[in-house]
């Protein structure tokens, strides 16, 4: 008997028919909206493998209703949307689809950190509402790049892609990061601080770090306090490391310069959010991953992943890698 594969969301119908070979599939065929949590708990009861995106949340409650699940393959580098706990205890393997997006995900960071330094957003809507009457001095004068310091926190895969870009721009570059990484740092030409130095003494803080419950909150309005006025702030992590309530009063009172976000506490953001008010904040739709390549990539490796699973094969990238050698 062929193993049931349940997937959340309409995918590139390459990553589709590759699964199909081997496993009976259903699939939530809308493109634009998840999968219901009503849903979600029925398909969950009987499948072998769910191959899922970030927007599922896969709690310990929906985990206790999977009867036969083996697998969790989320097309994702981030899965702080699975209890990996609860997962683990039942024998689940989880895997999730890293490296493959390092490289566009930092190409994002650093067009957001030029797009906020250099207001471009800001500068794009002036010309289009007819304010641009003439050439002037100080008009739309943003912060310069070259020559400036960045703090990256968390020296990851996307930390150290984020570093060499920063290198290629001519820019000082700090990073914090739970281990000191002596060779990266040797390598890149990088510094080492503690966060509290790396926020006072950086132009632009970029948060490039996993959400867990140790980096909730990570930014919050002591950190912002601790930061330059005229510094930046750039988030393409996760929106629960930066407290959205202190960043908006940071904002708001000119306490930094701008901020540029691809993630939120809550996505999408509602358009009434106070931070969607300010002009210096630039947003974007959680798209760090989101190039046409690697984006086919992402669900080509999970397809992979999910397959590697059920095939009682080890994943190519497993998250809990303990419940692999007890569970098969
Ligand atoms: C996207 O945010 C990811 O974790 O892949
Ligand atoms: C994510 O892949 C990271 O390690 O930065």
């Amino acid at each position: 008997m062929k193993p049931k594969v349940y997937i959340t969301r309409k995918l590139p119908s390459e990553a589709v028919e590759k699964i199909k070979q081997s496993c009976e599939v259903r699939m939530w065929d809308k493109e634009d909206v998840p999968v219901p949590r009503d849903v979600l708990e029925k398909e969950i009861t009987e499948v072998d493998g769910l191959y899922c995106l970030l927007t599922e949340s896969l709690d310990e409650e929906l985990l206790n209703k999977a009867n036969n699940l083996k697998v969790i393959s989320n097309m994702a580098v981030g899965y702080n949307n699975i209890d990996v706990e609860a997962a683990t205890n039942k024998g689940i393997i989880v895997s999730n689809t890293p490296d493959v997006l390092t490289e566009t995900t930092a190409d994002i960071t650093f067009a957001l950190l030029m797009a906020t330094a250099r207001r471009l957003v800001e500068a794009s809507d002036y010309l289009r509402e007819g304010k641009w009457k003439t050439w002037s001095p100080m008009q739309l004068t943003g912060q310069d790049i070259f020559g400036a310091t960045i703090g990256i926190i968390g020296l990851g895969r996307i930390g150290k892609a984020m570093a060499r870009r920063a290198n290629g721009f001519g820019m000082n570059v700090l990073y914090y990061n739970r281990s000191q990484k002596n060779e990266t740092e040797k390598e890149l030409g990088i510094t080492y601080t503690d966060k509290e130095t790396l926020l006072k003494e950086s132009d632009y803080v970029v948060v490039l770090t996993p959400y867990s419950p140790e980096t909730h909150n990570l930014i919050s309005g002591p950190e912002l306090e601790m930061m330059k006025k005229s510094a930046i702030l750039i988030n393409t992590s996760r929106g629960g490391i930066v407290n959205e309530k202190a960043l908006y009063k940071a904002l708001k009172e000119n306490e930094i310069y701008a901020a540029g976000l691809d993630v939120f506490e809550e996505e999408p953001i509602s358009l009434n959010h106070p931070l969607l008010t300010l002009p210096n904040l630039v947003a974007t739709p959680h798209i760090g991953s989101a190039s046409r390549k690697t984006r086919l990539k992402m669900a080509d490796m999970a397809a992979d992943h999910l397959l590697q699973a059920l095939n009682k094969e080890k994943p190519d990238h497993i998250v809990n890698p303990k419940v692999f050698s007890e569970a098969l």
